[in-house]
């Protein structure tokens, strides 16, 4: 499967080479399936669950788009001209449909996600090569779809799309190593005024404590060590645990602590205002809860948070931030900022800046505002021009990552446990990481992979961290400690 950020033109073969490639796949005994993945982290685990929805239908993934005789863009709306880049993209697709239709090949063009789900009919009027739409609450119906061929599919339906998504096979799972994403809700109910999501992904809908707590551990069962559970508004989560009683994300964090095999637990993307005392508990709580928190805070200006409908001033949100830090003092935070929001002067800009200086983020992301349609935010006065909305950008992004690079060489001589997964570039080295998130090169036996390892931060790099690991006696005397 291929994730956001993979040029997708570099896969696309030349006409003659496709039409090979499709011509050699005539005598291949099962049909192929090329996912590609745009956005968050839920559309991973939703394009995960396709691919082994298809696999069930007995398709083989390929990472080869041209070999595909079915292709999935598995969309997303939050970036800026979403759309566009989509309607660009299958402009392509339709090419190469039609050189493997010239060699005797039939392909599948599917639409899924938020674009799916905002666009709907529009998209099959726009790119009559598209066979399928369907929105992110009816993956489980793609079977279905793909034999009726031609269909959009972006009702909110009535049945649970979880509970007709087959797990995912072991060796799926270890194929994908050693961090596992598990979607505990969907949907949000906060209506953020620039948002789309309330309206592409739906109301928020949690799902229940067992579903999550058995999948987790078919998860771990397969390889999996470092579980992130997610969704929209992932602290927004109440399901229903034991004896149909409600279960908060702190509940469901230590049920899934206790699963034999997770080593560490993430949750992404949280709201403020929903970091309940529980859950601000769990931080100190549970040993396997990574001291890293990716809290979202969008803007250092009240105004600009009220025009917003964030429903939190900065005070909350520094509030919030003190709580957590006293409960794990080793905590670091992410968050997401936009700049250029109607209406932003430059001093709501400055007091962005001041927010960020304050907080000291390990690392976050900044996004100029860009309008979407049937959101508040799109029918408000005062838009900001394109300069100055790339001029703040800059500035918060030139603070933002000097900020992470303090934080990154603030912990060189330290220690942390590494969840190596992946080989490194050379011989011997393997890739993991540590609870911040920072990428690690080390020197380190292939046994280590899917352990806690523990690594001292010897170096720093652009992107990742060089560690050395501290030889194991010393790592079972401070287990003793
Ligand atoms: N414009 C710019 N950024 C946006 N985000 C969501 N919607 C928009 C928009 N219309 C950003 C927010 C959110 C992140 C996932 O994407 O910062 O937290
Ligand atoms: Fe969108 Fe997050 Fe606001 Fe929900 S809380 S509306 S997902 S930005």
């Amino acid at each position: 499967m291929s994730v956001f950020g993979d040029p997708l033109l570099s896969r696309l073969a030349s006409p003659i080479e496709a039409a090979n490639d499709a011509a050699e796949s005539t005598s291949r005994p099962t049909p192929r399936v090329f996912i590609k993945s745009f956005g968050c982290q839920m559309n991973v685990y939703d394009s995960q669950r396709m691919a082994d929805l298809a696999v069930g239908e007995g398709y083989t993934e390929t990472q080869t788009i041209a070999d595909a005789d079915l292709v999935v863009l598995n969309t997303c709306h939050i970036r800026e001209r979403a759309s566009e880049k989509v309607f660009s993209e299958l402009g392509k697709i339709r090419d190469l449909k039609e050189r493997r239709a010239a060699a005797g090949l039939e392909t599948t063009l599917v639409v899924a996600g938020c674009v799916a789900q905002a666009e709907g009919q529009e998209i099959l009027r726009r790119q009559p090569a598209v066979d399928i739409v369907v929105g992110p609450q009816n993956y489980h119906r793609l079977p279905k779809l793909l034999k009726a061929a031609l269909a959009v599919d972006t009702e909110f339906p009535l049945e649970d799309k979880f509970d007709h998504l087959p797990p995912s096979p072991p060796e799926a799972v270890r194929a994908r190593g050693v961090s596992a994403f598990v979607t505990v809700q969907e949907g949000c109910d906060k209506f953020c005024s620039f948002c789309v999501v309330p309206y592409t992904r739906g109301a928020e809908t949690s799902r229940p404590v067992r579903k999550i707590l058995g999948e987790i551990e078919h998860l771990t069962q397969a390889g999996a060590r470092e579980i992130t559970l997610i969704g929209q508004n992932v602290n927004a989560y109440h399901g229903r645990g034991e004896g149909d009683r409600a279960a908060s994300l702190a509940d469901l964090l230590a049920a899934a602590a206790r699963i034999p095999g997770v080593l560490r637990l993430r949750y992404s993307t949280s709201h403020p205002l929903d970091m309940g005392d529980d859950l601000i508990r769990a931080h100190a709580e549970i040993e396997a809860l990574a001291p890293y928190l990716h809290l979202p805070v969008q803007s250092g200006s009240d105004r600009i948070l009220a025009a917003m409908n964030r429903r939190h001033r900065v005070r909350d949100y520094l509030d919030v931030v003190a709580r957590v830090r006293r409960a794990r003092p080793d905590i670091a935070f992410s968050s997401d900022f936009i700049v250029g929001f109607p209406g932003e002067t430059d001093a709501d800009f400055e007091a962005t800046l001041a927010l960020a200086r304050e907080v000291g983020f390990a690392s976050a992301y900044a996004f100029k505002y860009s309008s979407r349609p049937g959101t508040p935010a799109a029918e408000a006065e005062g838009q900001i021009d394109g300069a100055t909305k790339a001029r703040r950008l800059a500035a918060l992004q030139q603070l933002l990552e000097a900020q992470r690079q303090a934080f990154n060489h603030a912990t060189v001589g330290h220690r942390f446990d590494v969840i190596f997964d992946k080989p490194g570039r050379h011989a011997g080295q393997l890739i993991g990481r540590t609870p911040y998130m920072q990428s690690v090169h080390s020197d380190v036996e292939i046994s280590c992979m899917g352990e806690l390892t523990e690594v001292e931060i010897i170096g720093v790099k652009p992107n990742s961290l060089v560690g050395r690991v501290v030889p194991r006696p010393s790592h079972r005397l401070r287990k003793l400690a």
